[in-house]
C-alpha cells in the first residue's frame, strides 16, 4: 500500500470502528493530516471526555491515552505505538510521591498532567502547560508541592505567592534547548518575537516574549502582528503554525528540538492499531477513580 492508500483505508476503517483520531500538536505531520483533531495535552483530554465514538485513537505518547482512559472509561483507547513513553513521566513514580508527600504534610499536590495515572492518583490536583497558574492560584492553601517538572513549577511559583516544593524532573527536549541557540537566533532575527514553552529552563522562559502551551502558541501566532518567531517547543508544532500562517516566518533555534518518543507513531502503526483494535491502554479501577479526582479539580478551572 502507498501513503495515500493507507491513509483512505485508515479513514474507512476509523469509520467502521466508530473511531475518533487524535493527534498531539508534536505528532508527525502526515499524522496531523489525518486526525480528527489535533491539540494540546488539556485540549486533547477534553475532546476524548466528550466524543460519543466508541474508540479513541490517541497519537501521543503513554500518559495522555492513560488520561483518555481516565476520562472516558467507558471508551476503547488505542495507543498506536505501545511504546511511546514521556522521559519526564517516568522521572517519578507513586512511591517517591508519597515519600514527598510524607515530608511536607501540609502541602497541596499540583500534578502536571504528564504523569502516570499512579502518580495523579497521589495528587489532589492536576494542570497542564495551558492552566498551570491558574490551577495553582484557585488552591487554598499556603503551601504547594509542584510534580514533577521542575521548569513548569518554578514558572508557576513565579506568579504565585504560596510556598513551593518542586520534584526535580524535566522534558530532556525543551531542557537541553541553549541559552546561547536562543541569543544567536534573536541576534540573526532582531524583529522575530520569541514564544517558548514552561517545560523550558528558567533561563530560556527569561529571554521569551511570549510564555504558553502549544496551543497557546497558534493562537499566539495568529494574533501577534509580528512576522517573525521564534519557536521555543518541540519542531512537530511546525507543521500547523506554517499552514495557518503561510505570510509569517518560524525560527527552530535548535535542531535539539525533537521528542523522539512524539515521532514513534507512523501512519502505518494507526492502520495495524485499527486493523487489531491494540494496543489498547486501560487503568486499574481504583487508580482510575482517584487519578480522575484530580483530572476533574483541573478540568474545573479555566485556561491561563
Ligand atoms: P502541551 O501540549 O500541553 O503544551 O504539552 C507539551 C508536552 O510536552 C506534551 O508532552
Ligand atoms: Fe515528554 Fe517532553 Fe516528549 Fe512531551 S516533549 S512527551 S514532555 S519528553
Amino acid at each position: 500500500m502507498n501513503q495515500e492508500e493507507i491513509k483512505q483505508e485508515i479513514k474507512r476503517l476509523a469509520r467502521e470502528r466508530n473511531a475518533l483520531i487524535l493527534a498531539h500538536n508534536y505528532q508527525r505531520d502526515e499524522v496531523q493530516e489525518i486526525a480528527d483533531t489535533t491539540g494540546d495535552s488539556l485540549g486533547l483530554s477534553m475532546e476524548a471526555a466528550r466524543t460519543d465514538r466508541e474508540v479513541i485513537v490517541f497519537c501521543g505518547v503513554h500518559f495522555m491515552a492513560e488520561s483518555a482512559a481516565i476520562l472516558a472509561p467507558d471508551k476503547i483507547v488505542l495507543l498506536p505505538r505501545a511504546d511511546a513513553g514521556c522521559p519526564m513521566a517516568d522521572m517519578v513514580t507513586a512511591e517517591g510521591l508519597k515519600d514527598l508527600k510524607a515530608k511536607h504534610p501540609e502541602a497541596v499536590v499540583v500534578t502536571y498532567v504528564n504523569s502516570s495515572a499512579a502518580v495523579k492518583a497521589e495528587s489532589d490536583i492536576c494542570c497542564t502547560s495551558s492552566n498551570a497558574v491558574n490551577v495553582a492560584r484557585s488552591i487554598d492553601a499556603d503551601e504547594l508541592l509542584l510534580v514533577p517538572d521542575r521548569n513548569l513549577g518554578r514558572y508557576i511559583a513565579k506568579h504565585i505567592d504560596k510556598k513551593c516544593h518542586f520534584w526535580e524532573g524535566y522534558c530532556p527536549t525543551h531542557d537541553r534547548l541553549k541559552v546561547e541557540e536562543v541569543k544567536r537566533a534573536l541576534e540573526e532575527n532582531p524583529d522575530a518575537v520569541f514564544m517558548a514553552h514552561p517545560e523550558c529552563t528558567p533561563e530560556i522562559l527569561a529571554l521569551a516574549h511570549h510564555i504558553c502551551s502549544t496551543s497557546g502558541m497558534y493562537e499566539y501566532a495568529r494574533t501577534n502582528p509580528a512576522k517573525n518567531f521564534i519557536v521555543g517547543t518541540e519542531m512537530g508544532i511546525l507543521y500547523r503554525l506554517r499552514k495557518e500562517n503561510p505570510d509569517k516566518e518560524f525560527i527552530l533555534p535548535s535542531v535539539s528540538l525533537i521528542c523522539p518518543n512524539m515521532k514513534l507513531t507512523s501512519l502505518e502503526d494507526i492502520l495495524h492499531s485499527l486493523q487489531n483494535m491494540s494496543p489498547e491502554i486501560t487503568v486499574e479501577p481504583d487508580i482510575r477513580a482517584r487519578a480522575k479526582q484530580a483530572l476533574d479539580r483541573m478540568l474545573a478551572v479555566p485556561r491561563d
